[in-house]
């Protein structure tokens, strides 16, 4: 694995409908690839397609972040955001934001009472400092419809590895990373593997994607919640226990044909997994799945803590077992 690849995929700016240096980046890594033929939709998908004799198979992975829009900037050159993508909002006091041009802040809290205890957060009473020393200044920094990211980090310990939008630049990785060891020649699948746009404001991307290429089968490549954290909604995943085969999210429940073939290419390689429930959140399989007279559709997720924050951490033997349970699934 070329973790390399990973940090810059964390370091681009991608908030959805701004995903083009992701892509960028990822065209890069996959114009070596054999047989490969890349295009981009009109929405703006960027699609891999290995032609093979057999089914099609879709996969997916979703190139954009969660993250803010400037919707006002007050007198005093202050920024106001509104959420895109499911923020969570408490976690951004404090933070520093990028936005378009490079430019950053942190995030401070309307605070009458100087408390700093948040009683109804609304993302409304949360400002940007920019530095800016008034409204012509900030100006010309960014303007109404400036979208915003928590600035990149990356770091790995031990076998962890914690950053911002691992959501779900992971799961372009590892499309990466099966593209770039899949051999053309023994493929079970007419393969298209597709970095989707602007999931995280309503899986947008893979709707039109799916539609387009109309695949026989489906699967989405995705971060999910992990239940390790202490006093935690009970689900039963954990970092470092395997590649998550999805059973049933907030938006679909997998389909059968696909979940036991992911179940059986995992026991018979023996490659680490668990069943993943989870009631709250969904993927691009969702979309999939409900194409046209519906498309059987699965998920493989990487268990993660602290989804949509800055500290989005995971385990890289996730990672590992999820790309070799991709590869043996696709290749006879
Ligand atoms: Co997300
Ligand atoms: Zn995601």
């Amino acid at each position: 694995m070329n973790i390399n690849t990973l940090k810059s995929l964390i370091h681009t700016f991608g908030p959805s409908s701004k995903e083009d240096a992701v892509k960028k980046v990822i065209r890069q890594e996959i114009k070596k690839v054999n047989n490969v033929e890349i295009f981009e939709d009109k929405y703006g998908n960027l699609v891999a397609h290995i032609k093979g004799n057999g089914p099609k198979l879709m996969i997916a992975a979703h190139t954009d972040q969660i993250g803010v829009m400037v919707t006002n900037i007050d007198k005093n050159g202050f920024i106001r955001m509104g959420e895109v993508g499911g923020l969570r909002k408490s976690f951004l006091v404090g933070q520093k934001l990028v936005f378009e041009k490079g430019i950053e802040g942190f995030v401070y809290y309307e605070d009458k009472e100087s408390s700093w205890e948040f009683k109804d957060l609304k993302i409304e009473k949360l400002y940007v400092d920019v530095g800016a020393k008034n409204k012509k200044e900030a100006e010309k920094m960014l303007s109404i419809g400036t979208q915003g990211v928590y600035k990149p980090s990356f770091y790995t310990v031990n076998d962890r590895i914690i950053a911002p939008a691992l959501d779900d630049r992971i799961g372009c990785f590892i499309g990466i990373e099966v593209l770039n060891s899949v051999n053309p020649k023994k493929l079970n699948y007419d393969l298209y593997i597709v970095f989707t746009v602007q999931e995280e404001i309503g899986v947008k991307g893979a709707k039109v994607s799916s539609y387009e290429i109309t695949p026989d089968y489906g699967i989405a490549i995705d971060v999910t919640d992990s239940g390790d954290m202490p006093e935690t909604t009970p689900v039963a995943l954990n970092l470092g226990a395997g590649a998550a085969i999805k059973v049933m999210d907030r938006g679909m429940i997998a389909s059968k044909s696909v979940k036991e073939k992911l179940i059986n290419t995992a026991e018979k390689n023996k490659i680490d997994y668990q069943l993943e429930v989870i009631t709250a959140g969904t993927t691009d399989a969702y979309a999939i799945q409900i194409t046209k007279s519906g498309v059987e559709t699965g998920a493989i997720s990487i268990p993660t803590r602290y989804i949509h924050t800055p500290g989005e951490t995971i385990d890289i033997n996730d990672v590992k077992s999820a790309i070799k349970l991709l590869k043996k699934f696709i290749e006879k």
